[in-house]
């Protein structure tokens, strides 16, 4: 779709490239195709010279480019949104049942011999029908989520973010709320923001201790939204019923974290996006930006910056 002669040095391997692998070959390059486990701040612009003129990154998220040194360099920036948002909505309903219907602690049961028999009130949870869901950034995601969530009955929406959003929120009828009273008054959490300087560690002790006994939280933004410490003890003291995550500080989160130790708390190893077609299409979108943005073409998806 754009064609154009380039060579190209790659790190051909799953695992993360190593920092000083990335500076050294990444100087006196044009372009850069990045994963979301890579930092691209100024150490790697230094590095990359004067020649670097885009950077396209296979994710939506761009929290880990330092976007204002990349703008002061006059570096364009590719990002995949869209294509991935169904297969990371699909990711958040399912982890938002596991956590609140217990469905991992409830599998184990089965293993270990924890069933029993059959008890009225063993594994019980939360269920949706009823509920108040608060979306924390109601975006392509948080819209793609609340569309799944609807059909189960649940009787009200409210989002937060940095304005009314009234042509997204019509869908749901859901009511633009201040962050205290969106904690206050949901079931369910779900938070798929951006992460940036404002959504940083949003959800503390504050948030926590405005949640009701019985509510989930749900995060499949960026794990830097949310203060694990305090998750750790709103879960451990009982102040909410369960978490489901997907992204953690750091990723991976260590096997002996204390959040691992917990039943109420389901962790995935940030697999939103992750379903065959989705990474698929995502590369060859990140490549056809890579290619557009060396030709000094319009990219299929470029950031504003
Ligand atoms: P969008 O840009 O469409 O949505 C981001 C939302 O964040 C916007 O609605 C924005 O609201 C909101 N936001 C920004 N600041 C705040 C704030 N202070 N309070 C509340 N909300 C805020 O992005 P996507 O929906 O496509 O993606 C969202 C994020 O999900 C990505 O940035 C990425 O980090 C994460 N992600 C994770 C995946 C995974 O594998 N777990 C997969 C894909 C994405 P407003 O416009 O009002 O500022
Ligand atoms: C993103 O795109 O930001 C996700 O975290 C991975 O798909």
């Amino acid at each position: 779709m754009y064609p154009c002669s380039c060579s190209i040095q790659q790190w051909d391997s799953d695992e993360p490239i190593p920092r000083s692998e990335l500076l050294a070959g990444v100087a006196g390059k044009h372009g850069l195709l990045c994963l979301l486990s890579e930092r691209i701040d100024k150490e790697v612009l230094d590095a990359a010279g004067s020649n670097l003129k885009v950077i396209s990154t296979l994710s939506v998220g761009v929290d880990h480019l330092a976007l204002e040194e990349i703008k002061k360099r006059g570096i364009r920036v590719g990002y995949t949104p869209d294509i991935l948002t169904d297969a990371t909505a699909e990711l958040s309903v399912a982890l938002l049942l596991a956590a609140c219907r217990r469905l991992p602690e409830s599998a184990e049961a089965v293993k270990n011999g924890g069933w029993t028999t059959w008890k009225p009130l063993w594994m019980c949870g939360y269920g949706l029908s009823d509920s108040t869901v608060g979306i924390i950034g109601l975006g392509r995601i948080g819209q793609a989520v609340a569309r799944r969530l609807k059909p189960f009955g649940v009787k009200k929406f409210l989002y937060t973010g940095s304005r009314p959003k009234p042509e997204s929120a019509v869908e749901f009828q859901a009511d633009f709320v201040p962050l205290t009273k969106l904690a206050e008054e949901s079931d369910f959490v779900v938070v798929t923001c951006s992460l940036t300087p404002d959504t940083k560690g949003m959800c503390d002790k504050d948030f926590f201790s405005r949640m009701k006994k019985t509510s989930v939280l749900i995060n499949t933004s960026r794990g830097a939204v949310v203060n694990q410490e305090d998750l750790y003890q709103a879960l451990v003291s009982g102040q909410i019923a369960a978490a489901g995550l997907d992204v953690t500080t750091p990723e991976p989160l260590p096997t002996d974290h204390p959040l691992l130790s917990l039943k109420n708390c389901v962790i995935l190893p940030h697999i939103g996006s992750a379903t065959y077609a989705t990474r698929s299409a995502m590369s060859v979108l990140a490549a056809n930006n890579l290619l557009a943005g060396l030709k000094g073409e319009s990219m299929p998806n470029e950031l504003q910056l």
